[in-house]
């Protein structure tokens, strides 16, 4: 550990991390200063191109982002709540969803989630999750249907793909729509398949921290489903189909060219970045000990799922104390998220108090370690050496 504390001008414990050699939770003017100077080339050329919403680079993206998911559509968005809330929108229109139905939601996830739910007038039933993997236990799942329940959105939580064969199961022997929320997980697998393929329909965000990050806000729908599709695109479009015709009650949600031209030069390198990520995740796993860190759960043996490892997190009952002790080495690590759902100010006004207390035990004790493509291999070993001798 010597030579990472020279790295960092660090004498043993009693120095703090120079500014300049902070280690910042993210780095996002690292992470897209790797994709120059083309990044800048495709912004100059969409500039040029006097086309700024609904041309080329969208619908490009839109085909590319298709095809790499294995989805026969994509429609390109503002960003994922509005995905979220447009597929939502979409299902009512079908008449599959209608005002009061609910929607299992996984308790402890980005109050987006929840929101789309809320905002469609639909009622979301949160399922406790399970301490090591942060996803809803499976057993959770039978016990909260009811003959109201017509939705799930499985939520792929920090990059680890949800994805069960026994609960998609029972949400089609009970004719329950299994939405993905793939804010978190964009590339992951399981089996063949990644995730926004897996289910009758997905919302993707690409905000710029996500593993596929826009320049500004952006999202998308995949699905198979061509009348799904059709209506998402219309609802995102106004509610109008066809040019000043409007046959849906829509929004004005577009993806627009910069952030479609940002997205297809970083597509290429997605997969590539995500083994990285997942590279320094099984470091963390396999060199962090302590006995006051709850380690998340590793990859199954059966290799049957590929997590993409959106975040690390970890759990600690001195949660506080950790953040003081990394923050006075010059590491920053971050709270996904401080406050459940279910307990936030909003949701209390319009829903029934519920204890949930897995989910608030996860939201008291989380606490994201750095992990980007961006971080150099001493950095790592630098923040995993600080954190053992805590
Ligand atoms: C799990 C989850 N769902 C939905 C969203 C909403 O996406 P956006 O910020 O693009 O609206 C996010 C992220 O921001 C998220 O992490």
């Amino acid at each position: 550990m010597q030579d990472a504390c020279l790295i960092y001008g660090l004498n043993a414990y009693n120095h703090l991390m120079p500014a300049k050699n902070y280690i910042h939770f993210l780095d996002l003017k690292a992470i897209n200063r790797r994709f120059e100077p083309l990044l800048s080339q495709t912004i100059q050329e969409v500039v040029q191109s006097g086309r700024y919403l609904n041309g080329e680079q969208t619908d490009g993206f839109e085909k590319e982002f298709a095809a790499y998911i294995g989805t026969k559509y994509c429609i390109g968005l503002g960003n994922g709540t509005n995905a979220l809330e447009v597929i939502l929108q979409g299902y009512i229109e079908m008449g599959l969803l209608k005002n009061g139905d609910e929607v299992l939601v996984p308790a402890n996830t980005f109050f987006a989630t929840f929101l789309a739910v809320i905002n469609r007038g639909l009622v979301p039933v949160p399922l406790e999750p399970c301490l090591s993997t942060f996803l809803p236990k499976t057993r959770t799942l039978a016990p909260a249907i009811s003959p109201k329940t017509k939705a799930m959105i499985m939520v792929h939580l920090y990059g680890r793909n949800a994805y069960q064969e026994q609960i998609h199961n029972l949400l089609k022997a009970n004719d329950i729509l299994l939405i993905e929320d793939n804010a978190q997980a964009v590339g992951s697998r399981y089996l063949e398949k990644r995730s926004g393929s897996l289910g009758d329909a997905a919302a993707h965000s690409f905000y710029p921290s996500k593993n596929l990050g826009a320049m500004g806000g952006a999202g998308a729908i995949t699905t198979d489903n061509e009348e799904l599709a059709s209506i998402c695109r219309s609802l995102a479009n106004y509610g109008s189909p066809t040019r000043y015709w409007y046959h849906h009650i829509g929004t004005n949600s577009k993806m627009d060219e910069i952030q479609a031209a940002v997205l297809r030069v970083k597509l290429p390198f997605l997969d590539e970045d995500n083994a990285k990520r997942n590279d320094m995740a099984m470091r963390y796993l396999s060199e962090i000990r302590h006995p006051e860190i709850r380690m998340p759960m590793p990859p199954e043996a059966s290799q049957a799922f590929h997590h993409t490892w959106h975040l690390f997190t970890i759990l600690s009952s001195k949660r506080q104390a950790l953040i003081q002790y990394l923050d006075k080495f010059g590491i920053e690590a971050a709270i996904h998220y401080p406050v459940p759902p279910h307990q936030q100010p909003v949701y209390q006004k319009s829903f029934p108090k519920k204890s949930l207390p897995l989910s608030e035990r996860i939201h008291h004790e989380t606490l994201s370690l750095p992990l980007h493509p961006a971080l150099k291999e001493e950095e790592l070993s630098y923040i995993i050496e600080q954190l053992n001798r805590w």
